[in-house]
């Protein structure tokens, strides 16, 4: 029905997507901790869009699938639990709160620091939730730094 298929992006698939879940699984848990081709992604399913990035924050390698999901400035943004980092679902973009010194008025207001966090690309076809892995050779995340390494539950240093 309506419903059903405004939650559902539904699009062909490249040879590299990996199916990480079913639509389904997503029911019951709006968070999905996985890996592709060794790499830990956090799927979040916000809203009806699904989002994939990589797991470990780029600030120091927290485990972003046990943060809360913000909406800040009409982004919807998962907060890091280790250090309260903000990183915008849509972009890998961290965002952080500052006074802008050109305005009279000084509000604080969200800024970007650029992409920090890689995302990658969620396709869904026939109830399946497929992750490609976006091309690491192209362009440098911090996030790239914690990908390939195993961490504990140990928080990290400040
Ligand atoms: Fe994510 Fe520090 S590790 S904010």
């Amino acid at each position: 029905g309506q419903q059903q298929s405004a939650n559902v992006q539904s699009e062909e698939i490249d040879e590299a997507a990996v199916l990480v879940a079913q639509v389904e699984d997503f029911k019951t848990s709006k968070t999905l901790r996985t890996t592709v081709n060794d790499r830990e992604i956090v799927v979040f399913h916000h809203l009806g869009k699904y989002h994939a990035l990589d797991l470990r924050c780029y600030h120091s390698g927290g485990p972003l699938h046990l943060g809360e999901i913000e909406d800040l400035d009409g982004r919807a943004c998962v907060i890091c639990p280790w250090h309260k980092f903000k990183i915008v679902l849509e972009s890998g973009e961290g965002l952080y709160q500052g006074v802008d010194p050109r305005e009279t008025k000084r509000t604080k207001k969200w800024f970007s620091k650029g992409v920090k966090q890689r995302t990658h690309k969620v396709t869904v076809r026939n109830g399946g939730v497929y992750v490609t892995l976006s091309d690491t050779s192209t362009m440098w995340c911090d996030s790239d730094t914690y990908a390939n390494e195993k961490f504990n539950d140990q928080p990290c240093p400040d």
